[in-house]
């Protein structure tokens, strides 16, 4: 097989674990990707960091700009705006296709990344930056380009539905069950990105721009978080065959004069225990998609999670790969669905 050199720019609960799944699987990627998918080396910040999984030490680099010079793939997993907007965009204008789960960047700066990457005919590959493990961002982009979105509904936040999960399902306290999340793994850095609405907000930012084809700045994505909920609230809720999840609502809406816009919102929700939303239990993710002609569909699964997020993003990894050694050509993909059809901004 063709040698495809992989810079890996990142190493913490998702990056680690991509790295020994590289590395594992390595034959069988090979096979399916049709090229030898080679750890050329993972930039991170402080060498002597504790890791979750075995790699040997002269993989690891603290010079991220050096990596990613000659890399053929670069995967970003360091997370934030900066540097890895920057690492980003030198990976891209280097000749390489980027690979990220960075839904804090794609929300904020998506369309400065995507054209810098149409500039050159370079992909950038996302599907791990919104809920986890579960494929929605090709189903959004791909299988569902022939239909109309008309509305989305998701639990995309793992952190805030195992919480508000536990509350209903023990009467179990707010502070008690964060600080569990925060235990397995599920919390951002800073779990105020959780619990206030703001990771579910990018993710949202991110399907929306896809399932309507255009660009949905996060500013215009109205956010409620979970920190008022409470055991009252909870109760209430049951008694009356109900129950709180923190929801991300995508939808396209008429107005009067029959010209269309889109709201993306994102709030604590009642919702009736016997929807499909209402099973969706522990830190799982799901997105219930309503298109004009499919009808409703459900998308299950991890929504947070080292090893389950790592699966994302190693589908990417073999697709960029594919289309590498097809000679940069797209296998009928395009990075995004760029045409602007509707106002954005109605809440
Ligand atoms: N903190 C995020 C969550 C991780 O709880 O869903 C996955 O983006």
């Amino acid at each position: 097989y063709r040698r495809l050199r992989v810079a890996l720019l990142g190493a913490g609960a998702v990056g680690s674990q991509v790295a020994a799944l590289l590395r594992l699987h390595s034959a069988e990627l090979a096979d399916r990707a049709g090229a030898s998918l080679e750890l050329a080396g993972i930039a991170v910040r402080k060498l002597d960091a504790p890791r979750e999984t075995d790699l040997p030490k002269e993989l690891f680099t603290t010079d991220a700009e050096s990596l990613i010079v000659g890399a053929d793939i670069v995967i970003e997993l360091m997370g934030g705006i900066e540097p890895a907007r920057t690492y980003l965009l030198q990976a891209i204008n280097s000749g390489a296709d980027v690979v990220t789960a960075n839904k804090a960047l794609l929300a904020t700066h998506g369309p400065e990344i995507f054209d810098a990457a149409d500039q050159v005919g370079a992909q950038v590959y996302y599907e791990a930056a919104a809920a986890g493990a579960i494929p929605i961002i090709r189903p959004l982009r791909d299988s569902l380009a022939g239909d109309r979105v008309q509305r989305i509904m998701g639990i995309v936040n793992g952190t805030t539905n195992y919480i508000l999960d536990r509350m209903d399902t023990e009467g179990a306290e707010f502070a008690d069950v964060l600080a569990d999340a925060q235990r397995l793994g599920y919390a951002e850095a800073d779990p105020t990105a959780d619990v206030e609405g703001y990771d579910a907000a990018q993710k949202a930012a991110i399907l929306a721009s896809l399932a309507f084809h255009t660009s949905v700045p996060l500013e215009s994505v109205h956010r409620e978080g979970i920190t008022g909920i409470d055991k009252a609230m909870m109760d209430a809720a049951r008694h009356a065959g109900l129950v709180i999840k923190l929801l991300a609502v995508c939808e396209r809406l008429r107005d009067a004069d029959d010209s269309e816009s889109i709201s993306v919102r994102v709030y604590p929700a009642l919702i009736d225990r016997t929807h499909p939303l209402a099973s969706v239990h522990g830190a799982n993710n799901a997105v219930f998609v309503q298109a004009e002609a499919a009808g409703n569909l459900m998308f299950y699964g991890a929504g947070a999670g080292g090893v389950q997020t790592a699966s994302a993003v190693l589908g990417d990894v073999v697709s960029a790969a594919r289309r590498h050694i097809a000679g940069g050509v797209g296998v009928g993909e395009s990075t995004r669905a760029n045409l602007a059809i509707v106002p954005i901004g109605r809440v």
